[in-house]
């Protein structure tokens, strides 16, 4: 089973509330259904309350990470072109992962603009890293707001009139769906133990992860 509740992971037996949980899809490994409640659900969420639809072109900043890679793949299911922005060392990773790669960095919102000349232009923004940057970036490609939203809210975001994510009901069961239909896979970029659970939270603390990083019990 799949459970959904956001803290108290971190052990290797619980007793959780029924409808907290998700079957593990067939086909899906334990490590894959791990990464799937909290960054699949949270991308899917983010898309649904964008209605990403086939003709949009969504710009993801952090497009790398546990949300943003979800969310590219969540995005092209749902029909949708995909920007998405990382560093130098992981644009060929967003490549192969469907999306149109651009790197972060002074210059982003001119960079975005000659990428969405092969895509067509950014309808849609999901902000998976909230930087002054990413925020700047959106204000400037984005008139419409009401089609931003991020997983970081602060009062910049809000000054921006970029909304919070919410968090669908269902969202789990939706994306272990996708996960079931091949079309949401997780790269696992390293895997601890649960007894070095503190090393693999001063890994996630660099803010570089590629994908999701896993404890096994
Ligand atoms: N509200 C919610 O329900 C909810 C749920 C989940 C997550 N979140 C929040 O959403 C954020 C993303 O979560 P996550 O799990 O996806 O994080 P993550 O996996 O740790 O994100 C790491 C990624 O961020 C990229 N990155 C770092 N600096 C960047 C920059 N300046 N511009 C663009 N990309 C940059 C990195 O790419 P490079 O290595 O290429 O730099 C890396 O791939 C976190 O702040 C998290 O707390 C909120």
């Amino acid at each position: 089973m799949i459970w959904s509740g956001f803290t108290g992971a971190y052990r290797t037996a619980a007793v959780v509330p029924a409808e907290q949980l998700t079957p593990v899809p067939v086909g899906v490994s334990l490590e894959q259904a791990a990464c799937i409640p909290v960054a699949g659900g949270t991308a899917y969420s983010a898309l649904k309350q964008l209605k990403v639809a086939p003709a949009d072109v969504v710009l993801i900043h952090a497009a790398a990470g546990g949300v943003g890679s979800a969310a590219v793949q969540i995005a092209q299911a749902l029909g949708a072109g995909v920007i998405g922005t990382a560093s130098e060392d992981n644009q060929d990773y967003l490549r192969e992962l469907g999306a149109f790669p651009v790197v972060y960095g002074p210059g982003l919102a001119e960079r975005v603009r000659a990428a969405a000349e092969e895509t067509g232009p950014v309808t849609a923004v999901l902000d998976a890293v909230g930087t002054e940057e990413s925020v700047a970036a959106t204000m400037e490609l984005l008139p419409d707001r009401s089609r931003a939203v991020t997983t970081v809210p602060d009062r910049q975001s809000q000054e921006a009139g970029i909304a919070k994510v919410r968090l669908e009901d269902g969202r789990v069961w939706e994306a272990a769906a996708l996960a079931a239909e091949g079309l949401l896979t997780f790269t696992i970029s390293q895997r601890f133990p649960l007894i070095e659970a503190a090393e693999a939270l001063e890994a996630s603390r660099t803010g570089h992860v590629r994908g999701k990083i896993v404890l096994f019990p």
